[in-house]
């Protein structure tokens, strides 16, 4: 295994719209604060999308978009590697390995997997939706990552990752880095505002439930002001209880995100949600104002940002030619 002195992070998003408040919270925050201490990648994965894109011309202004998106949040192209996957053929041939070293039963377990097909009936579900977390798992054990933060709901393809790396270490002699998943104690999972019983999701068909990074300050006040609550009254009615008050317990969440503090701590401030909900839209249109800014500035600088990717994918890929030859020759196969 490689013997880097700096801890490495990996993380990934993919382009398949706008950028979201659960997006932030649980992932993109802890990415930025992670370029300080980590040697830090973050890859906008285009062949990830690709298992849900039917229509030509889409993904390429998207990774645009969200090459845009990462930078105007705080990550800074001197201390972090953002590159595009596709940019990186080793993520291809990586990821055939890794096909082959998780079980079809496993992949079967993936609760992701089962959501995306289950919203997806009587459309196409393409084979590559299934094989995803190998393809994932290429992703992380190529930059031996240490750590990968995500949200709550990517849990289980790092543990995905985690088996597949004990398995190739076990079978072809020690290769692979052993990553673990890092989440946020506040926002590694934001409900929708309009069904707090859901996360919330690009795939939110109204909109009004999803806070985007993109979205203009009015609008952002305007989706809290009609976030669902409950019908609790009196003096105790916020408190947090994830089970019982859903709504309430997602406002204190975000709340307690973007403030540093705990939910919990955010409730005893209030006894009425009218309150909570103006107070929370501010503090999120207070953090988000400035990225919004930032995004359209950067947006206009296509060839800036081009130039951007290919350092990146230069950096990235230094580190993964080595990886991947590292996991061919353990397993033998005749060099080239
Ligand atoms: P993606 O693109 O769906 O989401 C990117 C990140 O945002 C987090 N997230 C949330 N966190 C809190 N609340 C929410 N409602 C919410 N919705 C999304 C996700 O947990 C994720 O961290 N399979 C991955 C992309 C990927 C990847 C990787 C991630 C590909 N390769 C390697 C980590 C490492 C995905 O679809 O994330």
């Amino acid at each position: 295994m490689s013997e880097q002195s700096t801890p490495r992070v990996l993380s990934c998003m993919q382009p398949t719209g706008d950028v979201h408040l659960g997006n932030y919270l649980g992932a993109l925050r802890n990415w930025v604060a992670g370029q300080d201490r980590y040697d830090a990648f973050h890859g906008i994965v285009d062949l990830h999308a690709l298992t849900v894109i039917e229509e030509p011309g889409i993904i390429g202004p998207q990774t645009v978009e969200l090459a845009a998106m990462l930078f105007a949040v705080g990550l800074d192209p001197e201390r972090a590697t953002v590159f595009v996957q596709s940019h990186v053929p080793e993520h291809n041939q990586l990821g055939w390995i890794m096909e082959c070293t998780v079980s079809y039963g496993e992949l079967s377990r993936m609760t992701q997997f089962k959501d995306k097909t289950a919203k997806r009936q009587n459309e196409f579900i393409s084979g590559g939706l299934f094989t995803y977390p190998a393809l994932q798992a290429a992703d992380i054990l190529l930059y031996d990552a240490n750590e990968v933060p995500i949200g709550d709901d990517q849990r289980q393809h790092v543990e995905i990752t985690r088996d597949a790396a004990i398995r190739f270490n076990h079978r072809f002699g020690d290769t692979f880095v052993v990553p673990d998943a890092v989440t946020p104690a506040a926002g590694a999972r934001v409900m929708s505002l309009q069904d707090p019983t859901a996360k919330m999701s690009k795939s939110d068909d109204s909109g009004a439930g999803c806070v985007y990074l993109v979205d203009e300050p009015a609008a952002v006040l305007k989706k809290f002001k009609r976030a669902v609550t409950d019908s609790d009254t009196g003096a105790d009615a916020v408190r947090f209880d994830r089970d019982t008050k859903p709504g309430v317990a997602n406002l204190l969440e975000i709340n307690a995100a973007i403030t540093g503090r705990s939910p919990a701590d955010v409730a005893e401030d209030y006894e009425q949600y009218g309150a909570l909900k103006v107070d929370t839209g501010e503090a999120v249109v207070a953090t988000l104002e400035p990225i919004r800014t930032r995004y359209l500035e950067l947006l206009d600088d296509r060839g800036e940002l081009a130039r951007r990717l290919r350092v990146g994918a230069d950096k990235a890929r230094e580190v993964a030619t080595a990886t991947l030859d590292r996991a061919q020759r353990a397993i033998g196969m005749l060099p080239a």
